[in-house]
Order: structure tokens, then C-alpha cells, then sequence
């Protein structure tokens, strides 16, 4: 009698261990972390990494959603533990996935999207935890920027016109300006993204203000960057040069003393104007 009540109470103890550690989460899986690139190229390798902890429990399975679709599932118990289903399972080299990972090869277009690791432990628990994000697959611009200015030579007070063109791709290049290796505002940058176009080049304007402080030894250098995710960065620079009055030129004070300070002063001129145009060219796709 004695004892049956200290089992009871000692089932009831378990018990109550057991909602503690499932409410507060003290115990059993935790922390579902995923390692999945922001962006990756075209017919490249890609390892998407799942990390866990199970603190002690046992894993059930491991499954892998793109959307809603699943699309790769590890079972340890199973024999063999890894199932691949949907229209990619042709891209998911079994033998370097696992529990932990799964390797994809010759990434496509169709393979952007986001991405969900899901985890559950075995019994008694039964927990699930899960973790996404998003990867871009992109199509990267083939050879870099061109930038291109209307004259060689300009005076103090007037504006340069550049623009710059990227080579198509997919999703398009960004742009930004460098003048003298300073990043122009962006918050006067306006980026116009085209909508439904696979392939795009981007075209940028710039229209730029010579001041006296502009000129660093009688020369201005811009520069359109070019870049797409971390994957693709390419830049290209002109040099305009400073048109001096005819006297000026004769005396030959290219390195004169007022020109000295405005380099020195090393400023740039904050009326200016910048425009970003993105302009799409749609093409047809192989
Ligand atoms: C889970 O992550 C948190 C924060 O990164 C860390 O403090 C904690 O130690 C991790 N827990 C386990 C069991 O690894
Ligand atoms: C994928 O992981 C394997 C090792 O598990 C590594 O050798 C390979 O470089 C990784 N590939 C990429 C694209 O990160
Ligand atoms: C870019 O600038 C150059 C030089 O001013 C000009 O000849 C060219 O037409 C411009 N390109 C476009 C697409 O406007
Ligand atoms: C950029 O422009 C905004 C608005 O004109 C201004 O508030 C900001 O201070 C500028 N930033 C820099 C770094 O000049
Ligand atoms: C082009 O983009 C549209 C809309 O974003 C999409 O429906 C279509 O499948 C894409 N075409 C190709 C060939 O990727
Ligand atoms: C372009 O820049 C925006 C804003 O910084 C960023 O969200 C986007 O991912 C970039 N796109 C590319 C293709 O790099």
C-alpha cells in the first residue's frame, strides 16, 4: 500500500519532469540553425546545412522543404536513411548529404526560393523545430561594367554627364558611384527593379556638379561599381580633367596652389544630383 503510493507518486514525478522539460524546453532539441548561401551562380555546387542540437535525445528525421514541397527526408532508422522526392531530386547527390547536410549540383533558375530544414526527435518527445531562408539563384552578368562620359574636359560649375551599363543577367546588377573613391549618397540613388524580366541589364545615370574641390591634381575620377550578391563586383573609371582658362594652361599652374587645397580639402562637392536608372532589356532565354 505504502509502496504503491511512492510508485505512483514517483510515475507522477517523471511525469511532471516531463512537462517541465517539454515546457520549458530545457531538454531535448534545440537550436535549428540553417547555413544556406544568400546567392549562388548557375549550374554551381551548393551544401545546405542544417545544424541541431538534440541535447541527448534521438533523432526521428530530418526533412528539407523547398516552399511547400518536400523534397529530401532522413530517416536514421530507415534502411537506406535518405529519401528524395519532387521535380530536383535528379540535383541532390545523396552520397554527400546526410543527416546534417544536402549537397545540390548544377543549381538552376528553378532552385531559387526558400528553403526550410525541419527536425524532429524521436519518442517520448516528439519535438519539431524548424528553421528557413531564402536563396537566390542567379544568372551573373558574362564581362563587366562600361562607363561613359560626353567630353574629356570640364570646367568648374558644370555637370558631368556618365552613365553605365551592365551586362544582362538575373536578377540585375546593382550600381553605385564612387567619385575620388567616395561612395555617393545613396539615399539619392533611386534603383527602378523592372517587373516580371529574366534578363536584365542595368543602366545608370549620373549627373554630377564640378566644384573647385572636385579636382584632385587637375582630375576627377568616377567610377560605376557593379555588383550582384557577393557573387559578382566588377567596376570600370573615367578620368575627366579640368578645363582651365587659356592663361592658365600657358602658365602651366596644373599644380597650382589653389587646386592644391581644394585636393587637400579632399571634399566632395554635396550638390549633386544623381539619378539611377534601371533600365531592362528583356531577352529571350535558352
Ligand atoms: C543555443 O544557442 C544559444 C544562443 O546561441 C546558446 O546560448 C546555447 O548555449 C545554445 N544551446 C545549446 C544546447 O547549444
Ligand atoms: C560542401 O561540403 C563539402 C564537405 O562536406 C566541401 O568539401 C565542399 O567544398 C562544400 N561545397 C561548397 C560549395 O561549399
Ligand atoms: C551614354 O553616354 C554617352 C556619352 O555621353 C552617349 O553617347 C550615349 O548615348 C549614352 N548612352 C545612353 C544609352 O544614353
Ligand atoms: C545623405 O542625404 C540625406 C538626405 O539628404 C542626409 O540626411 C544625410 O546626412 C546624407 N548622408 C551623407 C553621408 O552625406
Ligand atoms: C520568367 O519570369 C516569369 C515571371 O517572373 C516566369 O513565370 C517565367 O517562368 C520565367 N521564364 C524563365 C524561362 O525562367
Ligand atoms: C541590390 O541592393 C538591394 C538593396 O541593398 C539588395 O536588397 C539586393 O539584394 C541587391 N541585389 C543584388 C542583385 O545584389
Amino acid at each position: 500500500m505504502k509502496s504503491t503510493a511512492r510508485r505512483r507518486n514517483s510515475r507522477s514525478l517523471d511525469l511532471l519532469l516531463l512537462i517541465l522539460a517539454v515546457a520549458t524546453g530545457v531538454n531535448g532539441l534545440q537550436n535549428v540553425s540553417v547555413d544556406i548561401p544568400e546567392a549562388v551562380a548557375v549550374g554551381s555546387t551548393v551544401n545546405l546545412t542544417c545544424r541541431y542540437d538534440l541535447q541527448g535525445d534521438v533523432l526521428y528525421a530530418v526533412k528539407w522543404y523547398k516552399g511547400k514541397d518536400e523534397f529530401y527526408r532522413y530517416l536514421p532508422k530507415e534502411m537506406p536513411p535518405i529519401s528524395t522526392f519532387g521535380d530536383f531530386k535528379h540535383k541532390i547527390i545523396e552520397s554527400r548529404s546526410d543527416a546534417h547536410k544536402v549537397t545540390l549540383v548544377d543549381v538552376t533558375s528553378d532552385l531559387d526560393g526558400k528553403y526550410k530544414c525541419e527536425v524532429t526527435n524521436d519518442l517520448p518527445n516528439f519535438h519539431t523545430l524548424q528553421t528557413s531562408k531564402y536563396m537566390h539563384v542567379a544568372h551573373l552578368p558574362v564581362g563587366g561594367p562600361e562607363v561613359l562620359v560626353e567630353k574629356q574636359r570640364y570646367a568648374v560649375g558644370e555637370i558631368v554627364k556618365a552613365n553605365c551599363t551592365t551586362p544582362s543577367g538575373n536578377p540585375p546588377a546593382n550600381i553605385t558611384w564612387t567619385v575620388n573613391g567616395h561612395l555617393l549618397n545613396s539615399t539619392i540613388l533611386k534603383n527602378i527593379q523592372a517587373e516580371n524580366d529574366n534578363f536584365s541589364s542595368t543602366y545608370a545615370l549620373l549627373e554630377y556638379e564640378i566644384t573647385q574641390d572636385s579636382y584632385r591634381n587637375g582630375r576627377v575620377q568616377i567610377t560605376c561599381h557593379a555588383n550582384v550578391f557577393q557573387l559578382y563586383k566588377r567596376d570600370a573609371s573615367i578620368h575627366i580633367d579640368e578645363e582651365k582658362p587659356r592663361l592658365a594652361s600657358v602658365l602651366g599652374t596644373r599644380d597650382s596652389p589653389q587646386t592644391k587645397a581644394g585636393a587637400v580639402k579632399n571634399k566632395i562637392a554635396q550638390s549633386l544630383i544623381v539619378m539611377l536608372v534601371v533600365n531592362s532589356i528583356q531577352q529571350v532565354l535558352r
